[in-house]
């Protein structure tokens, strides 16, 4: 009852009066009030009038209504479930990895975020849009690594705003990190279990303190404006399904050429760290396969996914 309340909100310019919803919802005026309380609760702003009822303000919400209104996928995201606090929504992924393939988990504050190579990750309440969407596909866990790079191109595609890619899962404006990612995976040595993509974007975030202030942005301090964090994780997810979908088919050549125009890595000075050891030296290539060519003074290197932190771009300068 309280979402067909909303929708009434939504659907008026101004005030609509009490009486006015009951009657038309066929519900007391004492129920009304009820249904308007948990709303607020439920983060939505409304403001009440005596002679004039009820009124929505400016909310961001993340609720799976409010993903859902936005969604035009298939199956990412047609069940999603938005906790108040968790530790991490990867973690939380994992803990309901039975549930069906796209599902996804939001978070209004993470208290353990966590980044690669066990960084940590400043998920602050009610600013940014921390999410986790489970995979599970049919896929050798060594194909794992491009699902971070379709999320890269995904999330560029849905913010805007001159996004670019840092290789491999920082998406950045100008020089400042504006998201990232976190794909984990369960695995068998041939077959993977299942994936967890987590996106963290840097949505409503006011301003950055101290180091961060020269390494972070977010779409309000770009823009100027507030964003709907559940219309950015929607527009996220509409574009990582078709992308994603494509992938599995043809693998992930298809989306190189446009991957290679939003990269910022290619053709920068760049140190990497990978499994294996470190190298410096410029990024000559992004292969079709996924792996970046680095040209060092002892030959050339190929990494297919490390720690990769590019001249001039924050961390590496
Ligand atoms: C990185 O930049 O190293 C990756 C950061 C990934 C952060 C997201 S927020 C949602 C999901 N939950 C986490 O704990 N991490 C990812």
């Amino acid at each position: 009852m309280k979402h067909k309340i909303l929708d009434i909100l939504k659907g008026s310019e101004g005030y609509v009066s009490g009486e006015e919803i009951s009657r038309s919802l066929n519900i007391s005026r004492t129920a009304v009030w009820k249904h308007i309380k948990a709303l607020r609760e439920d983060g939505y702003e409304i403001s009440s009038s005596t002679n004039r009822g009820y009124r929505l303000g400016q909310s961001d919400v993340i609720s799976p209504e409010e993903i859902s209104a936005a969604l035009d996928t298939e199956f990412i995201g047609r069940s999603v479930f938005c906790f108040e606090e968790t530790d991490s929504t990867n973690s939380e992924c994992k803990r309901h990895s039975d549930y069906p393939d796209g599902t996804v988990f939001t978070a209004e504050i993470q208290t353990g975020g966590r980044g690669r190579r066990g960084k940590e990750w400043l998920s602050p309440k009610g600013v940014g849009a921390w999410f986790s969407v489970l995979l599970k596909p049919n896929m050798r866990p060594e194909d794992v690594s491009k699902i971070t790079l379709i999320a890269g191109l995904a999330v560029c595609r849905a913010i805007g705003c001159g996004a670019m890619i840092k290789y491999p899962n920082d998406i950045v404006i100008g020089s400042r990190k504006v998201c990232g990612i976190l794909t984990e995976l369960s695995a068998e040595i041939d077959a993977v279990n299942y994936i967890v993509c987590g996106i963290g974007i840097n949505v409503n975030t006011p301003s950055f303190q101290g180091e961060l202030q020269e390494r972070a942005t977010s779409l309000f301090i770009e823009t100027g404006k507030r964003h709907s964090r559940a219309r950015v994780i929607a527009a996220v997810l509409n574009e990582l399904e078709p992308l994603y979908k494509d992938f599995l088919k043809n693998g992930i050549s298809n989306i190189m050429d446009e991957y290679r125009r939003l990269c910022v890595t290619l053709g920068r000075d760049v140190a990497v760290q990978f499994g294996g050891g470190a190298a410096v030296g410029r990024c000559t290539a992004i292969n079709d396969n996924g792996s970046i060519e680095i040209e060092t003074d002892n030959g050339s290197v190929t990494v297919n996914s490390g720690e990769v932190s590019v001249r001039g771009i924050y961390g590496y300068i």
